[in-house]
Parts: C-alpha cells; sequence; structure tokens
C-alpha cells in the first residue's frame, strides 16, 4: 500500500517557556502543505525492512520512520514483519517536520496493513512518544493549534476557503531543533499556567492570521506571522532574514521561517505568483524550492 506523507509549516511559533523537562512550551498554528514523501509498505514475514530513497538518511533506529515501526510491533506484539520504503522529497533540517509525518504515516500505515484498528487516541500516544511534531499529522486536518510542547493539538478549521499558496526555499544548510530551541533563552515556565486561555487567545489569533491571508493585507499579516526561533545565532539568520525579504520583494503578502527553520515560505495569492517567485531562487545552486499548498 502507498501512502503520502505530507510536510507541515508553522504560520506562527511562540516559544513561551523553557520546561525542566529539556523541552519548551509553545503555542503554534500548523498548516499541512502539499510537499509529500512517499511510503510504500506491504506485510512480510519476518522482521522490518527499512530502505529510502536517500542514501545520506539512516537507515537504522536512529531513523524516526523506522523506530515508529518498531514502537508498534514491539508495543503490540506484531508476529508480522513489514518492507517499508520512503521515498524522499521533504528536505532534513529543515522545519518542515519531514521525518515527524513519515513516522506518523508509517504509524497509519502499519495500522492498516497488520489490521490493529487502533484507535486515533491511541496512535496519538504512540506518535507524541516518538517527537513532539508527529502527533499533528496523525490528525486528518489542514491545520491545528498546538500548545505545550508541539503535542496537544486541536483541530481548527478556518470560517473562510483556506488553500493558501506557498513557496518554499531552502537555503544549503539545514538546522538542528535541538540547536535552534537551545540557542534560546527562554525563561523558565512558571509552576502553574493556564492553557485554557492560551487556546482561547490562540483561536482569535489563528482566525486573524487566516483571515488577513484571504484578504491580501499584508499589514497585517506581517504583525501576525513570528516565529521566536527565527533568531538562530551566527550569520545563517542574515540569509534567512534576506530570503524573507526577497519573497516579499517577489510579490509574497508575508513570509516566515518555518519551525526551528532554516525554510523559510512565502505567502501568495495566486500558484501564478508563487512560481514566479520560485523561479528567482532555483537559479541558485544547492538551494531547494518548491511550491505547496494548503493539503
Ligand atoms: O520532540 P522532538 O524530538 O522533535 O524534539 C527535538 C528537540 O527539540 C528536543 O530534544 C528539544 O531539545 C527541542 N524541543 C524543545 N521544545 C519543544 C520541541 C522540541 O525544546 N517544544
Amino acid at each position: 500500500m502507498k501512502f503520502l506523507s505530507p510536510a507541515k509549516i508553522n504560520l506562527y511559533l511562540k516559544v513561551i517557556c523553557r520546561r525542566t523537562d529539556g523541552y519548551h512550551s509553545l503555542e503554534t498554528l500548523f498548516e499541512r502543505v502539499s510537499l509529500c514523501d512517499e511510503i510504500t509498505i506491504s506485510a512480510v514475514k519476518g522482521n522490518i525492512r527499512f530502505s529510502c530513497s536517500d542514501p545520506a538518511l539512516p537507515k537504522d533506529s536512529t531513523n524516526l520512520a523506522y523506530r515508529a515501526a518498531l514502537l508498534l510491533r514491539n508495543r503490540f506484539n506484531v508476529r508480522n514483519g513489514a518492507r517499508i520504503h520512503l521515498k524522499k522529497r521533504i528536505p532534513v533540517a529543515a522545519g518542515l517536520g519531514g521525518g515527524s509525518s513519515n513516522a506518523a504515516t508509517v504509524l497509519l500505515g502499519l495500522n492498516k496493513v497488520w489490521r490493529l484498528k487502533l484507535s486515533q487516541q491511541t496512535l496519538l500516544e504512540l506518535a507524541a512518544e516518538l517527537g513532539s511534531d508527529v502527533p499533528f499529522f496523525i490528525l486528518n486536518t489542514s491545520f491545528a493549534l498546538a500548545e505545550s510542547r508541539g503535542e496537544k493539538l486541536c483541530v481548527y478549521k478556518p470560517a473562510e476557503r483556506a488553500k493558501i499558496w506557498h513557496c518554499l526555499v531552502k537555503p544549503p544548510f539545514g538546522i538542528s531543533t535541538k540547536e535552534a530551541y537551545g540557542a534560546l533563552k527562554a525563561p523558565i515556565c512558571p509552576k502553574s499556567r493556564k492553557s485554557s486561555d492560551s487556546l482561547t487567545l490562540q483561536k482569535a489569533n489563528a482566525k486573524m492570521l487566516l483571515h488577513s491571508i484571504h484578504e491580501g493585507r499584508s499589514n497585517d499579516l506581517s504583525k501576525l506571522l513570528t516565529n521566536s526561533l527565527e533568531v538562530i545565532q551566527n550569520n545563517r539568520v542574515a540569509t534567512i532574514l534576506k530570503i524573507k525579504e526577497k519573497l516579499i520583494q517577489c510579490g509574497a503578502i508575508g513570509s516566515l521561517m518555518s519551525g526551528s527553520g532554516s525554510t523559510v515560505f512565502g505567502i501568495f495569492r495566486t500558484r501564478k505568483e508563487a512560481q514566479q517567485a520560485a523561479r528567482f531562487f532555483q537559479k541558485k545552486k544547492d538551494w531547494r524550492v518548491f511550491i505547496a499548498s494548503t493539503f
């Protein structure tokens, strides 16, 4: 069976505070986008056999997709094995959630292939064990608000028709998530934080943001598109800021770094405008450029 494994971008990402468990508490709006890897899974006798189109990616348990298969097999005492092949398009260390999405797709795929009939709740819990961004990809939704370390989710359904066009630009360098958070000097989290208040505020924020995109109000949008992780150290931040600026010059109504980077996305009114911007960045050697829309 073949499964699509989509990327995500974060339309905003606010790091609130540093927790004592090594994670950060955050608020973010996830958007699932149409840039996809492809995962083929078939049931076989024996063990898990994992292969990948990208020779640079690890094929052992340091690969999150492989780890997802092992977790599922061990937790539910599955005797069957599986052959899993990952066709990679989403760049790694890019802030696009590629690895997290692959892990979620393997959980969803094996649940079908092995006929485990696990509930969405169980899959969400397994996903949260694998990584903070994995649960989002278990939900079958284009948008979700997240808090805590990113695993506490609320499906978001925009009022307006919400297909957004993007040009995604990944410079030659990647950024590790751990490093991006490590560079932040966020305050330690207070003992009690009311998450229900923050969810109400987040819903209002998301509504304003998507409305500004729908209406093409770039001034309002620029205030709403924020990412606390854009302050990455050393000269990489200069490149990120240049891409953001260039995307705006190329006609984007807004631009932002996605997640922990290094991909920067532009928001465009039409596919054609996104393609025009892509043409500029495609000239650069070793840069990866994609057109993607809400998925
Ligand atoms: O959850 P995940 O394994 O993807 O996180 C990778 C690293 O990113 C963590 O070890 C942590 O250093 C950082 N992180 C964080 N706060 C989050 C998510 C990730 O500090 N909410």
